[in-house]
């Protein structure tokens, strides 16, 4: 997958599939898969570091996770999510930033929100480093959003999703990440632009879906927002495990004959 194949995917109307990855032993699980590509995205911060939010995770950090899933996964695709603040601290700062996911070993990076981001964007794609976008709920805006709620909905505010998507897209993203927006605004904003629309609870009618791949294993448990399907419920067969384990160290059964050395 490069990013010439997006574009092909988004004019054969052939959906792109991404899931996230945060170390070596799940991106070497997506590579043996038929996943398109990998995002490292910030949701590390809650999914593995235990944050309530994505806001505490920074670059450094960020650039680890990145390489940890390039050791993996030499051959994949991989965007490096640009953690909070990382493109809003003035352009020489923020290329720094930049640098540091692709020296990592990032193929892309990815950015929340347009308002204010798109003279940085021109800049990152003119330096060689495809961008993609990420609108609707931005998590990262919690904050000033008041919650990880829906977006887009009534006429203004669809408006304003649509033209943001159309300045990433004028500013050169190569793709965009559309979050927690209606099904309708969601088709809508995938049939007025020419690059793909990557959706998360946005509907069926774009050109590719992203999940937190602990979502899609069934291992988050405790919140399940409304678009997560669990593709197997990997808690429970997980915990199963661990019983199972528990169960057969204490009756002595494991190790077994053919688990020790003569
Ligand atoms: O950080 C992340 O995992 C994301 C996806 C949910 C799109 O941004």
């Amino acid at each position: 997958m490069t990013v010439i194949d997006f574009a092909k995917k988004k004019r054969d109307g052939i959906p792109i599939s991404m899931v996230t990855s945060y170390d070596s032993w799940s991106a070497r699980l997506i590579a043996d898969s038929d996943v398109d590509c990998i995002l490292v995205g910030d949701s590390v911060a809650m999914i593995l570091h235990g944050h309530d939010t994505t806001l505490p995770i920074n670059t450094a950090q960020m650039a680890g996770h990145v390489a940890a899933v390039r050791r993996g996964s030499p051959k994949s695709f991989i965007i490096g999510d640009l953690p909070f603040m990382s493109f809003r601290v003035g352009i020489r700062k923020s290329m720094e930033n930049i640098a540091a996911l692709m020296r990592a070993g990032a193929n892309a990076v990815k950015l929340e929100g347009a308002a204010g981001n798109l003279d940085l964007i021109r800049h990152t794609v003119e330096s060689g480093v495809p961008v993609m976008g990420h609108l609707g709920l931005t998590p990262q805006s919690v904050n000033r959003l008041g919650g990880y709620r829906v977006q887009g909905r009534g006429e203004e505010a669809a408006a304003q999703v649509l033209r943001d998507a159309c300045f990433l897209q004028d500013a050169g993203c190569f793709a965009l990440v559309l979050e927690a927006v209606p099904g309708d605004i969601a088709r809508t904003i995938s049939a007025d632009l020419d690059i793909p629309v990557i959706g998360i609870g946005a509907g069926v009618d774009v050109d590719g879906q992203v999940l937190v791949l602990q979502d899609l294993l069934g291992l988050t448990a405790d919140f399940k927002p409304k678009f997560v399907r669990n593709f197997i419920e990997g808690a429970t067969l997980v915990k199963g495990a661990l019983n199972d384990y528990h169960r057969e160290v204490t009756a002595r059964t494991f190790p077994g004959e053919k688990e020790w050395y003569e």
